[in-house]
This record gives structure tokens, C-alpha cells and sequence, in this order.
């Protein structure tokens, strides 16, 4: 066999369970942070969730410095990096806490390239370049989907190329993960279906990516059965602690997973968030059901595994049998969460296509999708979506 070469890690140490966020200032000594700088959005700064966390850190007046930037914005752009990066030069900080969801980690992990080398146009971001001793970076996810906390890229919307870019380098990788499902406690059920199908996503195209990475397989197998048991759950009760904690843990599995690669659904969705403001969860539910139907017409069989990881009796049926039964499966559960299928509902129309279309074949997830697929076939993707 013609093996290509490759690396893979799983490194990042992950503190997982409900109020596991108590012990983050211990673990913050550990690291030498004393003046942390946590980033979030204005939205998470509301939350319970925030409050949880400034009770770990103790109040500011109680002589603890720690410092705040909630300028992230959803989709973030790259002036979040640079108005984050600010904070931290003058807070004198020593170390980041990114706080919340995809948007916030993001922003966290990639503020630390901007403390390095100040003068940097993320545009001109080169993997080749130094990023040895990044700042520490502790991730704490309130939403269950993005896998963001353990992975190696930060996804940033650059204004030269107004695209989403994904910013990847080791380096990235945070130093300490905390899954904690009190955190997720009040995450509502429209955004808990939305990034659990995004973490659903993930380990549905990692796994049929035609890459040999038999790690990343299982894991991504097993991210699909915590999701099906775990996500019907923690959307009709929030308060559900053992769904919240399975869901965390089934979205880092599938970022892990997807250091093998992504496919067609992410390359249709990113500039779904770009072009019409879409959150990305959301974007990949309205589209995945569609990618997996063109997929299996070119592939059959291709999600006979992903049944079976979903519990459904699909040993026996033939290829078209196995694929129709899990695409049928995958779509009525993104429905029963609440998510009813079609882009116009929000705000997409066939005079988007061209450029939705030009965008997404440049993206290049699909150039891992099990299939090929040709701009022609993204453009019909898309208005089968509609
Ligand atoms: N780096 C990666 O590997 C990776 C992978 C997938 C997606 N992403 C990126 O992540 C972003 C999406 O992240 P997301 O889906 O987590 O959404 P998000 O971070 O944009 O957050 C969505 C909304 O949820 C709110 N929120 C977050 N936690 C909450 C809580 N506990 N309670 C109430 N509200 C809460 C936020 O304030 C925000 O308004 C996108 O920009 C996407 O491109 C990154
Ligand atoms: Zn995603």
C-alpha cells in the first residue's frame, strides 16, 4: 500500500465533569498564569455560565487580577484578535482564558499569535514561521458542538478576503481543556441542537473522509452514538447533566476526529456564516442531509457504519438500503431538534447562489469529501437546500 506520511497527536490534558471549573485557579498556579486575560462575547457574558466562572476566579476587588475582553463577535473577524490582543498587552497578562463558544475559543487561541508578533496581518499568517512558547491558553467550552477547545486552527473572517480562514498550527492547541456541564446548563435548546449537529457533523465527515486514520474512525463513531443518545436529551432538559457532560465530551471527540479532515457540509457552510450570517451549527444541519444523499449516489454503502453507530438495524440491507435508512435517520433527528430543513427560512436566496457557490468551492474541506465533487455540484447542493 502507498502510504502517505503523516502526524497525529490526541495531547491536550482535559479536566471533564459538572463543577470541575472550581479548580481552575489551582491549575492556573500550576501554569505560573497570575494575570489572566479571559475572552468571551457579550452574549456569554450574561450567562450563568460567567458567572460560575468569575466565582472560580474570585472577585477582582479580592486583590485577584484577572482581566476581561467581550468584544468577540459570532463569525469572528479579525479585529476580535487585535482588540483582544490589546487587552492583554494592557492588562500586562500572562496567560488566556478563551471562554464560551467556537467564536470565543477561536479568538482566544489566535490573540496569542498577535502577542507574539504584534505587527502580524493574519492574512500573512505563515505555518512555516516561529510559534514556539505561544502564550498559555486555558479553552472553556458553554456550548457542546465546535470542538474548538482541543483542536489546532482558529476559524477568523479576514477583511481582505472577507472569507472564513483557518488559522492551523500546533502551537495553537490549548494547554489545559475544562469540559464542565454546568457550564452548558443554560445554553437554550435552539443553540444546543444547533452545535450538537455540528459536533454530529464533524464526526460524520471525519469518518467517511477517504483518509487512513483508523484512531480518528473510532473516535469519530463513538462521538456519533453519544450524540444520537445524548443530544435529544440535553435539548428537551437542559438541566440534564449527564446528556450536558455526554455532549461536551462528543464534541471534542469530533474535533479530535477531524484532524483527519472535513468534507463537503463545511465547505457549504462556511460561506453560508460569511455571506448570510448564518451560526455555523446551524448552517451545517441545513446542508449535511443533502451532502450525504450526493454522497452516497456516488458511493453506496458509504454510511453503513454511521447507521450502526446510530443503533439502527442496517447489518443485512444492501448498500442503497443501509445509506437510505441512516440519511433518512440523520434527517428526522435534525428535524425533531427543532431545526426545520431550508436555507430560505433564513434569509438565503437563489441570488446568493454564484457567490455562495464560488465560495464554497474554494473552501477546501470538500477536497476531502468521500467523493469529488465539482462547483456544479456544490451550486446544486445548495439549491436542493434552499
Ligand atoms: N476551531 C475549530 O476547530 C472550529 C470548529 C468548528 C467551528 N468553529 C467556529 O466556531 C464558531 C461557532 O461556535 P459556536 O457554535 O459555539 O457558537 P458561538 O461561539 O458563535 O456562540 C453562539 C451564541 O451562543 C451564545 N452562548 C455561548 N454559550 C452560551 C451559554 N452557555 N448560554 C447561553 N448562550 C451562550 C453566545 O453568546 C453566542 O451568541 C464559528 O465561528 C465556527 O467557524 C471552529
Ligand atoms: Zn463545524
Amino acid at each position: 500500500m502507498n502510504q502517505p506520511i503523516t502526524t497525529f497527536s490526541f495531547p491536550t490534558t482535559t479536566l471533564f465533569g459538572a463543577g470541575s471549573i472550581a479548580e481552575l485557579t489551582a491549575r492556573l498556579r500550576q501554569m505560573n498564569v497570575n494575570r489572566p486575560l479571559v475572552v468571551t462575547d457579550p452574549g456569554v457574558v450574561k450567562t450563568e455560565a460567567f458567572n460560575l466562572l468569575k466565582q472560580a476566579l474570585g472577585e477582582k476587588t479580592q486583590g485577584h487580577a484577572w482581566y476581561l475582553y467581550s468584544g468577540v463577535h459570532p463569525n469572528p473577524v479579525e479585529n476580535d484578535v487585535v482588540e483582544g490582543a490589546a487587552a492583554y498587552r494592557d492588562g500586562r497578562c500572562d496567560g488566556v482564558i478563551a471562554f464560551g463558544g467556537g467564536s470565543a475559543l477561536d479568538v482566544g487561541k489566535a490573540i496569542r499569535l498577535l502577542i507574539k508578533r504584534p505587527d502580524l496581518q493574519l492574512d500573512k499568517f505563515n505555518y512555516q514561521d516561529d510559534w514556539s512558547n505561544l502564550a498559555p491558553c486555558v479553552c472553556i467550552p458553554t456550548t457542546a458542538g465546535t470542538g474548538s477547545e482541543v483542536g489546532r486552527s482558529s476559524v477568523i473572517t479576514l477583511p481582505a478576503t472577507k472569507r472564513k480562514a483557518v488559522l492551523f498550527h500546533p502551537a495553537l492547541l490549548a494547554k489545559l481543556v475544562i469540559l464542565d456541564a454546568e457550564l452548558t446548563r443554560g445554553l437554550p435548546p435552539r443553540l444546543t441542537a444547533a452545535t450538537g449537529i455540528d459536533a454530529l457533523t464533524h464526526c460524520i465527515e471525519s469518518f467517511t473522509c477517504p483518509v487512513f486514520h483508523p484512531m480518528c474512525d473510532g473516535i469519530a463513531l463513538e462521538g456519533i452514538h453519544l450524540t444520537v443518545d445524548a443530544l435529544p436529551h440535553a435539548y428537551h432538559d437542559g438541566n440534564d447533566l449527564d446528556a450536558r457532560g455526554k455532549m461536551l465530551m462528543a464534541a471534542a471527540m469530533g474535533a479530535v476526529a477531524f484532524q483527519k479532515d472535513l468534507g463537503t457540509t463545511h465547505s457549504l457552510a462556511h460561506p453560508l456564516s460569511t455571506l448570510c450570517g448564518l451560526h455555523h451549527g446551524t448552517a451545517n444541519a441545513l446542508c449535511l442531509p443533502f451532502v450525504m444523499e450526493l454522497n452516497a449516489e456516488r458511493k453506496p454503502g458509504l454510511y453503513r457504519r454511521v447507521g450502526l453507530a446510530c443503533d439502527l438495524d442496517v447489518v443485512k440491507a444492501t448498500d442503497a438500503e443501509a445509506d437510505l435508512v441512516t440519511i433518512n435517520f440523520i434527517r428526522q433527528f435534525i428535524i425533531d431538534l427543532g431545526l426545520h430543513l431550508g436555507l430560505r427560512a433564513y434569509g438565503v436566496s437563489e441570488t446568493l447562489l454564484e457567490a455562495l457557490t464560488e465560495q464554497a468551492f474554494q473552501d477546501p474541506c470538500h477536497r476531502t469529501n468521500p467523493v469529488p465533487v465539482t462547483a456544479a455540484d456544490l451550486r446544486a447542493l445548495y439549491l436542493a437546500a434552499l
